[in-house]
Order: structure tokens, then sequence, then C-alpha cells
């Protein structure tokens, strides 16, 4: 979504409880309290307590813990500013008795799959201490398999009806035609995205895992399970048959001026691609096809690699917890753990499969995307999942010699959304353009190295990078410093304090004033 409709958008957004608080996209925009005391002098930039969505003590315990640990004014400012700005700002309706919750992305009044299963992660290891953080979570989990169980192609959502609130016009949407149809009561935006199923998927198993609460496997999370597995059926099949009659599941097709960005389209979708590539090989190559990238740009190749990466971590977890619970005693529990192990390892299998010719892995490089005929597309695209962040996807080790060649070659020219400035540099995409890199590529770089140097580097980009305002933006201009995207960004706030969080565990020495880690919770 481009930051002028993102903004029109908010617009619906104002007029909650308290006529005083301000609008998050305004208040962001303007260094707003006292400014840190490092030489980066970054201002503080909660909303008052009262204008917060949402209170967690466990939360504030942890700003105070790391606060008194951080050595670096600047880094503590951002990680007081970051980590607790989902709640703060993005959680427009919570309801205990409903079991709903609706929490949206930032600056779009919209809750995104995929932004919502990032924008808890941070909080992973706080909801064992704080159960109503855990109650929301729960909240959020089951409006999202509602949402799941009916459109399982689509990514992102209106409020439930529950809750009163309005649902957003969305003027991009007006001008797409999606089928199998949706309503725009519940339906935000239908770009089918494999990895934003895989953000339900993983919200589940940090929420079970940290809780032990087995009432969320109920009939509404099942149904949306097997809505997951239906979408993986069909987008593993060919999309010719024998007779080479294209046999569609899902498709997108709009004016050539609202696909994101201005291309060919070789792929589905598109006043010119609504057959997309032919490709009857699908069974055997064992990848899921995607339509949309995480960056809700169009895919050019069906087989997103960081996607189907994610898709074997979350379904191995997924037979895990199934396991775990006793669920897989059950008979629903007991095939969905079996085909969420069979896909697993499907999936991971063709990933990594080199004999075949439907290669993502060539020389120890990855692809971003693969067509399943041999055609590769040498990239990476900012957003989480992409192949810098395969490690931490939890796909392969950050010292495997795959990802050590692939992370060289993302992180340079060779990569063509790699951009360099004299204060900035990163991965980009499409979305934007190539000379805006996205903070979140730096995050994503600092989770896949053990390299002291190359982590410091990485968190003074963005540090040195925020145009003084001490959030973490969607993306940086390379030849301006006060240049940027979207100024409410809840995920990349979450992903920085959450990549802040596992150095504190992992390196603290480097970013602490002792060596002793920091765990929340933990003494
Ligand atoms: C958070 O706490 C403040 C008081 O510190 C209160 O005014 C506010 O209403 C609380 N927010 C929520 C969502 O409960
Ligand atoms: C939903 O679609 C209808 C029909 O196109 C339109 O009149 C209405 O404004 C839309 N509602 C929203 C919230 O976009
Ligand atoms: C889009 O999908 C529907 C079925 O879901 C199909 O009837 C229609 O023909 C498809 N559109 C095109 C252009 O093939
Ligand atoms: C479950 O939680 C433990 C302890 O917090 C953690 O080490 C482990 O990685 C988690 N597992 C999953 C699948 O999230
Ligand atoms: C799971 O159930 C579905 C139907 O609900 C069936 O098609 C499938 O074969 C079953 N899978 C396993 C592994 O038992
Ligand atoms: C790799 O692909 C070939 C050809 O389709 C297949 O025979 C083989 O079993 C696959 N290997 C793995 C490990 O999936
Ligand atoms: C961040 O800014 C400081 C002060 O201008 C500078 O010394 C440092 O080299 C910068 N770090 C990076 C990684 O750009
Ligand atoms: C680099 O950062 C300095 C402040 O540290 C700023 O004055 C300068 O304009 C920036 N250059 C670019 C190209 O953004
Ligand atoms: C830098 O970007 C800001 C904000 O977009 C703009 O107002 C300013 O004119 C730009 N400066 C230059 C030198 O391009």
């Amino acid at each position: 979504m481009k930051l002028s409709s993102a903004l029109i958008l908010t617009i619906a957004l104002i007029g909650s409880a308290h006529a005083q608080c301000p609008d998050f996209t305004t208040f962001s925009q303007t260094p707003q309290g006292d400014p840190s005391s490092g030489p980066l002098a970054l201002p503080f930039m909660r909303v008052t307590p009262e204008c917060r969505t949402f209170n967690s003590t466990a939360v504030e315990k942890v700003i105070t813990d790391m606060k008194a640990r951080l050595k670096d004014p600047d880094i503590a400012r951002l990680f007081e500013n970051t980590y607790p700005n989902t709640l703060d700002t993005t959680v427009k309706y919570f309801s205990k008795e409903e079991n709903l919750a609706f929490i949206i992305t930032g600056d779009i009044t919209a809750q995104w799959l995929r932004d919502t299963g990032n924008q808890f992660a941070a909080y992973t290891s706080v909801l064992a201490l704080d159960p109503s953080l855990a109650t929301l979570v729960k909240a959020v989990i089951n409006n999202e398999a509602r949402y799941v169980s009916a459109f399982p192609y689509c990514g992102s959502f209106q409020p439930p009806p529950e809750s009163g609130l309005a649902p957003s016009h969305n003027s991009f949407a007006d001008l797409v035609t999606v089928d199998p149809p949706v309503n725009n009561r519940t339906v935000f935006e239908c770009k089918y995205e494999l990895d934003s199923l895989c953000g339900f998927l993983k919200l589940s198993r940090n929420y079970y895992n940290q809780t032990k609460d087995t009432s969320i496997f109920n009939d509404q999370w099942y149904t949306a399970i097997d809505q997951i597995f239906r979408v993986v059926n069909e987008q593993s099949q060919s999309n010719f048959d024998a007779d080479f009659n294209w046999v569609s599941f899902y498709n997108w097709t709009g004016e050539p001026w609202i696909v994101e960005p201005t291309r060919q389209q070789c792929w589905r979708g598109g006043a010119e691609g609504v057959y997309g590539n032919p490709n009857d090989e699908r069974n055997i190559v064992g990848m899921v096809g995607t339509h949309h990238r995480p960056s809700d740009d169009l895919s050019t190749f069906a087989f997103l690699t960081p996607a189907n990466a994610m898709l074997s971590v979350e379904l191995g977890h997924l037979a895990d917890i199934l396991t775990a619970s006793g669920q897989s005693k059950t008979a629903q529990g007991k095939n969905v753990s079996e085909q969420a192990t069979l896909w697993s390892k499907r999936t991971r299998d063709a990933i990594w499969n080199t004999t075949a010719g439907y290669i993502s892995v060539v020389n120890n490089i990855f692809a971003y995307e693969t067509n399943g005929l041999g055609s590769r597309y040498v990239m990476d695209d900012a957003n989480v999942p992409s192949l810098l962040s395969l490690p931490y996807l939890g796909f392969l080790d950050i010292n495997d010699p795959a990802y050590v060649a692939t992370r060289k070659l993302l992180l340079s020219r060779a990569n063509p959304y790699f951009a360099a400035g004299a204060n900035f540099s990163g991965i980009g995409g499409p979305h934007v353009d190539a000379w805006n890199p996205w903070p979140m590529s730096q995050i994503t770089a600092i989770f896949g190295t053990d390299n002291d140097d190359e982590i410091m580097t990485s968190l003074y980009l963005i540090a040195n990078n925020t145009a003084g305002l001490g959030l973490i933006h969607e993306s940086q201009s390379i030849y301006n410093y006060t240049s940027y995207t979207r100024s409410w960004f809840a995920w990349a706030n979450s992903y920085f304090a959450e990549m802040l969080l596992d150095l504190a565990k992992r390196k603290p020495g480097l970013i602490f004033k002792t060596n002793e880690p920091y765990v929340p919770g933990q003494r």
C-alpha cells in the first residue's frame, strides 16, 4: 500500500474514545517528548497513558529492565519507543467476552495476517508473564481463525461486526476483481500471499508454546487449518490440465496501473496476465505457489522460496504443538498433524532439490522465486519472509554455506534491490523503489549473523536513519536523510524490538553495560 492511500484511509480511524488523543500518523511525523541523551537525541514517541490502546505491566517491566541495561541511551530510547508501539497504538478493538481483537497495521486501518503474527512476535517472551496480554493474543487468533475460515486466499481484513467499528474503504480493492469473490465487509484486500497463512500459524504456535492453553484449538481454528490445507493443495497443482485447459482456483485481475509495480505480468494478474505461466509440473516440484509477495506486490514467478521455507517451518511446528497438546490423539488432530508433517517435508525437500531441474539453490545461491520449469529470479525483497531472513524464519542455520553465499550476494549490487548511499544502505524492493531500502532488511541482517561488526553496523544504520523521529519506518531514501515512507508501521517497530531482545540474550556484551544476558521473566 502506498503512503498516499494509507493517509487517506487513516481518516476513518480518528474519533476514538478520547477525543484529545492524537492521530498517530500525524503524531509520529514530528519529534514529541524530550530527546535522549546520546548523540542522536531521539525523541520520546509514546502517546500518553490514557491514549494507549492496551496496557501491559509485563511489557512496561521489560522496558524498564532493558533501559537499565542498554549502554547507549539512543538505542534505549529506540527500544522504549518501538517495543510497546503495537500495544500503545494498534489495538482498535478487544473483547475478552467475544474472544475477538482487531489489530491494525498502523497507518492503515486493517488487520494483516502477516503483520499481526509479527507485531506480536516481540511479546512472545512475556505471554506467560501477563495473562491479560495472553488473552488479547488468544482473541487475535480467534478473530483470524474466522477470517481464514471464510477467506483463506485473502491477507488483510476489516473489523469484526461485534466491534461496532465501520469498515474502511479500500480504493485499490475497488479496481480489482478477485475470484473466488470476497465481501468488503470482512475483507480489506484479497491478495493471495502464502506467507499470510504462515503468519496465522506462527501466532498460534507462539501462543500455545508459551501458555499451553489448548482452548485455541476449537472448531473455528480447525476450520481455518483445513482451509489452509485447501490452499496448499490447490496452489501446488498444475494450472493447466492434460488438455491445456486452465484450472483456476484463484485469480486477481485489474487495470495495469494498479499493479504495484507497473511491469510486465509474467504470472496471473494484471490485465495481460490472467492466465499466468503454463506450468503443468507442480505436483512434481513440491512447492506451493503464491500470487503476491509479502510486500503485496505481484509475484514474477509463483514459487517464492522464502514463503515455502516459512511454510515448511510453521507446518513442522504445527505438527509439534498438536502432538505436545495431545490434539493429535483425536482423529481431527491426527489428520492435521499428518498433513502438516507431509507438507513440511515436501516443501523443504523441494527447496533443496538440486537434481530435478526445478531449482531453488544453484551453487549455494538461493533464488527468490522459481517457476517450476527451470527459471530463477535471483534477488531479495525487504519484507519478511525474505531470503535474508531464512535463519530468522528457522529454516536454516546462519552458518549454512548456502545461506552464507546467498547473504553475501543479497547485500551487494548483485541483488537488484540492494542500494547504498552516503548514510544508509540495505535491501528495498519494487514496492517503494530501488533507492529506498527498508530498515527492516538491516534488522533481518542482524538476525542472520554472529559477526559483532556486522551486527553493530546494521544496528547503527537503523538507529542513524529514523529521520530523527525515533521510530522505524518502512523505507528510507539513500539520498535524503529526511525522506522516508510510513511514519507509523507497527510491525517494523515490533521487529526492531524483537531483534534487540534477541541480542540481549545472544550478544549482551555488544549492547549492554555488562555481559550478562537478559531474558524477560528470568533472573
Ligand atoms: C491504560 O492505562 C491508563 C492509565 O494509566 C488508562 O487511562 C487507559 O485507559 C488504559 N488503557 C486501556 C486500553 O485500558
Ligand atoms: C463495498 O462495496 C460496495 C459496492 O461496490 C460499495 O458501495 C461500498 O462502499 C464498499 N464498502 C467499503 C467499506 O469499501
Ligand atoms: C477466474 O476464476 C474463476 C473461477 O474461480 C473462473 O470461472 C474464471 O474463468 C477465472 N478467470 C479467468 C479470466 O480465467
Ligand atoms: C517454545 O518456547 C521455548 C522456550 O521459550 C523456545 O525455546 C522454543 O524455541 C519455542 N518453540 C517454538 C516452536 O516456538
Ligand atoms: C485428512 O482429511 C481429509 C478430509 O477431511 C482427507 O482428504 C485426507 O486424506 C486426510 N489426510 C490424512 C493424512 O489422513
Ligand atoms: C527431487 O526431484 C526428483 C525429480 O522430480 C525426484 O525424483 C526426487 O525424489 C526429489 N528428491 C527429493 C529429496 O525430494
Ligand atoms: C552513525 O552516525 C554516527 C554519528 O554520525 C557515525 O559516527 C557512525 O559511523 C554512523 N554509523 C553508521 C553505521 O552509519
Ligand atoms: C547524512 O547524515 C547527515 C547527518 O548525520 C546529514 O546532514 C546528511 O544530509 C545526510 N546525507 C544524506 C545523503 O542523507
Ligand atoms: C528531502 O526529503 C524531504 C522530505 O521528503 C523533502 O522535503 C526535501 O525537499 C528533500 N531534500 C532534498 C535535498 O531533496
